[in-house]
């Protein structure tokens, strides 16, 4: 069975017990300030699971698209995937438990579905704590079907509770498939839930009972509900009877795009495999963020900035490969040939996947060309050490500068005999890292004088400025000033340089990126302590009343300030750089108008 016929027989079986079929939504999440992404099926129905009412009934089924990046350092192993997609049945207040489980058990197992043999399923239930009971009533039914005890595995919180990636909304214990992948134990206690690669997680059934409240108290939900899903590259990989999600045809074509950009084979190398393997996740995921109705677009911030890491750690293991040229919108062409069946977005937006890929994708070995170009210039006198070794400080210099991985400065290194200090460039690291901390204390601002609604609206693009200005340029960038009208404003900020045209427009593109997002704009009063350990930006020796206001655009900037400023940043309308200049000694001034 390939992932098309699953997904269609997940459909039809939860349609035969009188599920309605949803459709998936989109990668980007509506109004959800806590998640970048969508990181699971039930992701866009936390409302309903809450207790609103669905128009589709109380049981639905549906596939969605998925995004985890917490994972992102074990991709290139055999199962852990940036993209995944995710099928999932709900009952809003229908069936619980034993439904739920007796539902997960027939399809499994039953030879008219996958037709798992029994011996190979093994599960885990929620083992209880001082605020949960012990779940001895899933365990009852698995028992009852007839998985055997030793296969019925009682686990803790860290591994069978689910909630949100966020961290309040709809949670509650859970209880996990796991297939045995047939390999021998790696000890006496190797039970289903075991991490050694033995068994296989790959349904999740969710009793939702709870509301996890921002105080962090567990409120009973009014309505139990159950929320599943089950992974469709792992569900694909057990019924091939593969040991690894790469060696199914979900990644067969787009491993060999891969070889052929690469004039490479899969298989003959460990190494150079795994990054064959890193190359088809992240390409996979970048293709889907972009062919999303909601793209975004590569950037320095929250959805983009994961983009852009994903595209450019392809990048990096291309060149692992041998690739030096532009490769990645060719296989980003397989995959929205392969996947717009399911997902006709992809072929809908593939123009503009393709154009973004080749455009980041362009820049990117540009930053690295400079930086090679750099390396070159720093090499007759790097040869001259006797010792062979590369100061830390160089290399944090020309990944500070010139935006060139570390990484890269080693391999480089490598090939000239040459070892990097690697100590003192981690402290160079730490040191810069810790100074954009204490940068983001130095700036406080009184109130807004004029309160009009257009003063007012410039008086929040400030605050959007300045967290831009500081992700372009660094943190050495502090507020030094500024001067709203209700026709412009004007922003002083240290820096000792006349910014370039491209930092311009990335500054520009930053903000207008938020505006779009449309991100609301909270206060809270407290503690001048409270606020700068909050991350709020704020003036070392300015006098402060005992609370201050500390304002937060989303998650994208926070700062001590008196306000007004807009509820809702969407209706600012476009922010556009005028004219960047000096201002005074190390001071540049910029003069932007909102339209
Ligand atoms: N939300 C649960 C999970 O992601 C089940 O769908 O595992």
């Amino acid at each position: 069975m390939n992932a098309d016929e699953l997904r269609l027989k997940y459909l039809e079986f939860f349609k035969s017990k009188a599920h309605a079929q949803i459709q998936g939504k989109s990668l980007l999440p509506d109004n959800d300030p806590t998640v970048l992404f969508t990181t699971a099926g039930m992701h866009p129905l936390v409302p309903y699971l809450l207790g609103q009412e669905h128009p589709a009934g109380t049981r639905l089924v549906d596939y969605q698209k998925c995004i985890r990046t917490g994972d992102i350092d074990a991709v290139g192993d055999a199962s852990h995937l940036t993209f995944f997609e995710m099928l999932g049945n709900w009952s809003l207040g229908d069936y619980f438990k034993e439904g739920a489980i007796e539902m997960s058990f027939e399809f499994l197992t039953s030879p008219q579905w996958l037709g798992i043999p029994l011996e190979r399923l093994g599960v885990t239930v929620f083992e209880g704590d001082a605020t949960v009971p012990r779940d001895e009533e899933s365990a009852m039914v698995w028992k009852r079907l007839g998985i055997p005890e030793d296969r019925i595995s009682y686990r803790p919180r860290a591994d069978n509770w689910w909630g949100p990636a966020g961290t309040t909304g709809p949670c509650g214990p859970d209880s996990e498939m796991f297939i045995d992948m047939e390999k021998a134990p790696c000890g006496p206690d190797c039970a289903p839930g075991c991490s050694c690669g033995k068994w296989l997680e790959n349904w999740n059934d969710v009793f939702m009972q709870y509301n996890k409240t921002a105080e962090g108290v567990y409120e009973p939900l009014a309505r139990k509900c159950v929320d599943t899903g089950m992974g469709i590259e792992r569900t694909v990989t057990i019924l091939k009877g593969r040991q690894s999600v790469y060696d199914t045809e979900i990644f067969s074509p787009i491993i060999k795009a891969v070889e052929k950009a690469a004039a490479y084979t899969y298989g003959s190398d460990g190494e150079k495999d795994k990054s064959v393997r890193i190359i088809c996740d992240h390409v996979r995921a970048s293709t889907f963020i972009l062919g999303d109705p909601k793209a975004v677009s590569p950037s320095n911030v929250g959805a983009g900035y994961v983009l852009r890491r994903l595209i450019r750690r392809a990048v990096r293991h291309g060149r692992k490969l041998g690739i030096t040229g532009l490769v990645l919108s060719p296989i980003a062409q397989v995959i929205v040939d392969q996947m717009s069946g399911p997902y006709p977005e992809l072929a809908e937006h593939q123009g503009y996947i393709i154009e973004e890929l080749d455009k980041e994708e362009q820049k990117f070995l540009e930053t690295l060309q400079k930086g090679e170009h750099e390396f070159e210039k720093l090499l007759p006198n790097l040869l001259k050490d006797p010792r062979k070794i590369m100061s830390g400080r160089l290399a944090f210099k020309l990944y500070d500068t010139y935006g060139f991985p570390i990484e890269l400065t080693r391999e480089l290194a490598t090939e000239q005999g040459l070892t990097i200090n690697r100590a003192e460039f981690d402290e160079a690291f730490k040191k810069h890292q810790e100074l954009s901390r204490a940068g983001n204390e130095q700036v406080f601002k009184g109130g807004l004088v004029d309160q009009g609604e257009m003063s007012v609206k410039y008086h929040t693009a400030t605050h959007l400025l300045h967290k831009a200005l500081r992700m372009v340029l660094g943190a050495h960038v502090a507020q030094k000033g500024s001067n709203i009208t209700a026709e412009r404003m004007r922003f002083d900020f240290s820096h000792d340089a006349p910014m370039t045209r491209d930092e311009l427009e990335q500054v520009q593109a930053i903000v207008n990126e938020q505006i779009r997002r449309d991100l609301p704009v909270t206060m809270g009063v407290m503690s001048l302590d409270e606020a700068t350990a909050s991350g709020a930006i704020a003036l070392f020796g300015e006098k402060y009343e005992s609370q201050v206001k500390v304002y937060s655009i989303g998650d994208f900037s926070r700062e001590v300030c008196g306000g007004p400023h807009v509820e809702h940043i969407g209706s600012m309308g476009t922010f556009r750089i005028q004219k960047e200049q000096s201002s005074s000694a190390g001071v540049r001034r910029i003069r932007a108008v909102l339209e």
